[in-house]
């Protein structure tokens, strides 16, 4: 079986093939940062307009370079949600009619789901059960996985996501968008000892995270200080421990409490080289083994969309001919697909 996934959640439009046999052909992929930086965040019609530019020749090239024909493909996948509506309404309809017009199936594919799986586009990819920490933008939840389609949420944010913790932080340290990669770079020159910031529910029991009180800890650190590199690159540091710590921390707890010993790490914070190193010593100690995806697959991408849509095309699931788009869309509902 050959996939042509699509992927337009949020601000990267990317398409890529997939064959069941000779893994990834192609993966193609246009970033917006450029386009909604000035904005300091992602400004959803731009986001879609843009999508609607770049997503068609991104599948030409896809399918050029693989190379693939149309009547090689087994099926069209999609990104159906969740994320940004009208975003998402842009891949959906062009997967979608692209597999009406060429006789194909389509399969709706949810996005955490497709995160959740980009390790195994990996040569040594993890066993199943695992535990996922699932850390983007928008999402940081661990998530038991029992298998493909078999997701329960152990523990979720009540506020930020880790990442929007990144983003919202680096923005009042006057970072760039988006501020997780910048301020991590920034960290490397902090030195440690003056800083320190909240660990939010360390000390509660429980797998759940809260992220929103660290602005306002940093916003206190900075009011009447001269904003110098050296002072902007200490409170770095220290909201990157911050945040690692209580990761990793919760991470292991819930390690502990499901008896797993393999973690999986994936979405955009899961680039994040601290996070990385804190958590291969603590899994280590423990006798397990941590997976994450290659680093471009951290963030979002088509690659990941064609796992997931191909294991659900192989376990004989198809879309009807809606245009699928949700905004909302709970993990657990997810089908299992064995
Ligand atoms: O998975 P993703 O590309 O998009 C969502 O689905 O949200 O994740 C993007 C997030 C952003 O918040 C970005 O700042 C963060 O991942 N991020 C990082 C790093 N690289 C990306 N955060 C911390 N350190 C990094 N190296
Ligand atoms: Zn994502």
């Amino acid at each position: 079986m050959r996939i042509l996934a699509i992927e337009s959640s949020c601000d990267e439009s990317a398409a890529a093939v997939l064959d069941e046999a000779r893994g990834l052909l192609a993966h193609e992929l246009h970033s917006q940062i450029e386009l909604h930086r000035a904005y300091g965040g992602v400004v959803p019609e731009l986001a879609s307009r843009d999508h609607v530019r770049k997503l068609l020749p991104l599948v030409r090239r896809a399918l050029e370079r693989a190379p693939t024909a149309p009547g090689e493909l087994s099926g069209v996948a999609y990104t159906a949600g969740p994320g940004l509506i009208g975003a998402l309404l842009t891949g959906a309809a062009l997967a979608r009619s692209l597999a009406y017009a060429w006789g194909r199936p389509a399969v709706a594919v949810h996005h955490l789901e497709g995160h959740l799986l980009a390790p195994l586009l990996e040569p040594n990819p993890p066993p199943f059960p695992h535990l996922a920490l699932l850390v983007s933008g928008g999402h940081t939840q661990l998530i038991e996985v029992s298998a493909i389609g078999r997701y329960r949420i152990l523990g979720d944010t009540r506020d930020d996501a880790a990442g929007e913790a990144f983003d919202k932080t680096a923005k009042l340290l006057g970072l760039p968008y988006p501020g997780g990669p910048e301020l991590a770079r920034l960290a490397r020159a902090g030195v440690g000892g003056e800083f320190h910031f909240p660990r939010p529910m360390l000390d509660q029991p429980g797998l759940e995270f809260s992220f929103s009180g660290l602005k306002t800890a940093v916003l206190h650190a900075l009011r009447g200080r001269d904003l110098t590199e050296q002072l902007k690159a200490d409170v770095a540091r220290a909201v990157e421990e911050a945040i690692v710590d209580t990761l990793a921390a919760k991470a292991m707890r819930a390690l502990e409490v499901t008896g797993l010993d393999t973690l999986v790490v994936s979405g955009g914070v899961s680039a994040n080289q601290r996070l990385r190193a804190r958590l291969a010593e603590a899994v280590g100690r423990l006798g397990g083994r941590v997976y994450y995806p290659r680093i471009e697959f951290c963030t979002d991408n088509a690659a990941m969309i064609a796992v997931a849509g191909l294991a659900r095309l192989k376990a004989g699931e198809r879309s009807g001919l809606a245009i699928e788009a949700r905004a909302q869309w709970p993990l657990e509902s997810l089908a299992a697909v064995n």
